[in-house]
């Protein structure tokens, strides 16, 4: 069964050809990061924008490269929640017209399962790989969530944990911010962390029950710590602080703050996989997917948690942010689930925001 999906729910405007839900036939991806690079984060209404402009191409591209015409795909799928309503509106509108047009069923599909399915798709460069076995436990971590998700089998989800209020990816991307690193903040901390020392500073872990996270917290333990090490006092704005920082410091911020943060999750993946002794597999999904000391802590965590026995699994790094082979990935599986097409005609952005 081939797929062509559409992703357009932040900043990346995406279309891919996704085959059986593994096999990527085409896949494009088209960022508007050096856009919001000039203002330090997304504004909706640009994002929107730069959506219209790109979505056709990028669709005429994505059949192009994968050297079909419309009449030789199967459906239609399409990120419809949750995500920014301008630029979730500009996909779903052009999905909605394509399945009308071109009289194919619609699958409309949420951002979080793609990212989990985004550990599905074959490596792009060929060859065989291993997929995650259930039942699984989904460590989703982007911009916008932070859960953890028990699945028994493909297309079912149980959310055991979630954040209290900021997600991991946005606080990589405030804590960016307060070292004056560049958007997004992320791959930067990443970055800096290199030449950075993870014990400088000593960062709290936070108090909270069960498998729910708190991140607000850790954000402003490092402007604390950052005010103080600089001599200013907590009224100092944020904005303020790079000025006063030195180039290894700031490193040794990021690195503190990125050991400090992984350490969080995998403390709660630790607890989540004592509490369900059946789990074969441990998927890692979302942007923060892409951080190389997540990665090796998951590794490490694992092989102390269940002496190998659960496989550890993150998507390629090219399909850790968001793009549209996930979407085509997690839409197969609907459908082998026995989901059942969206009426293009009344598909909304808007009812379901968690993930089901
Ligand atoms: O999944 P994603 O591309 O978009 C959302 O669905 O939110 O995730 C974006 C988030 C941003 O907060 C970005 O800073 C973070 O993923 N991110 C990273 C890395 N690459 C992207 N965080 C930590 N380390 C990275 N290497
Ligand atoms: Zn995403």
């Amino acid at each position: 069964m081939k797929i062509l999906a559409i992703e357009s729910s932040c900043d990346e405007t995406a279309a891919a050809v996704v085959e059986d839900g593994g096999r990527i036939l085409s896949n494009v991806v088209v960022s508007q990061v050096d856009i919001f690079a000039a203002y330090g984060g997304v504004i909706p209404e640009v994002a929107a924008r730069s959506h219209l402009e790109a979505i056709l191409p990028v669709i005429h591209k994505a059949l192009d490269d994968a050297r079909l015409t419309k009449d030789e795909i199967d459906a239609i799928a399409v990120t419809h929640t949750p995500g920014l309503l301008g630029s979730l509106l500009i996909g779903t509108l052009t999905a909605r017209t394509l399945a009308i047009l071109w009289k194919k069923p619609l699958y409309a599909v949420h951002h979080l399962k793609s990212h989990i399915y985004a550990n599905w798709l074959l490596p792009a460069q060929g060859g065989m790989a291993s997929v995650p076995q259930f039942p699984l436990l989904a460590l989703v971590v982007s911009g916008g969530h932070t859960q953890i998700i028990y699945m028994p089998g493909h297309n079912q989800f149980e959310i055991i944990g979630t954040t209290r209020d900021d997600a991991v990816g946005e606080c990589f991307d405030k804590v960016a911010k307060i070292l004056g690193l560049p958007y997004p903040g992320g791959p930067s901390i990443a970055k800096m962390a290199l030449q950075g020392d993870v014990k400088k500073y000593k960062l709290p872990h936070p108090q909270v029950d069960g498998l729910d996270f708190s991140f607000s917290g850790l954000k402003t333990a490092v402007l604390r710590a950052v005010q103080a090490e600089c001599g200013l006092s907590i009224t100092t704005p944020s904005y303020e602080l790079k000025e006063y920082l030195s180039e290894q410091q700031k490193a040794d911020f990021a690195a503190s703050f990125q050991d400090t943060a992984c350490d969080i999750l995998m403390e709660k993946v630790k607890m989540a996989l004592r509490g369900h002794q059946d789990v074969k597999s441990l998927v890692i999904a979302g942007g923060v997917s892409a951080n190389a000391v997540l990665r090796q802590k998951a590794v490490e965590s694992l092989l102390e948690a269940s002496d190998g026995k659960i496989e550890v699994y993150f998507p390629e790094l090219c399909f850790a942010g968001d793009n549209a082979a996930m979407v085509g990935a997690a839409a197969y599986f609907e459908v082998a689930s026995g989901v059942k097409p969206t009426n293009p005609y009344t598909l909304s952005i808007a009812p379901r925001t968690a993930i089901g």
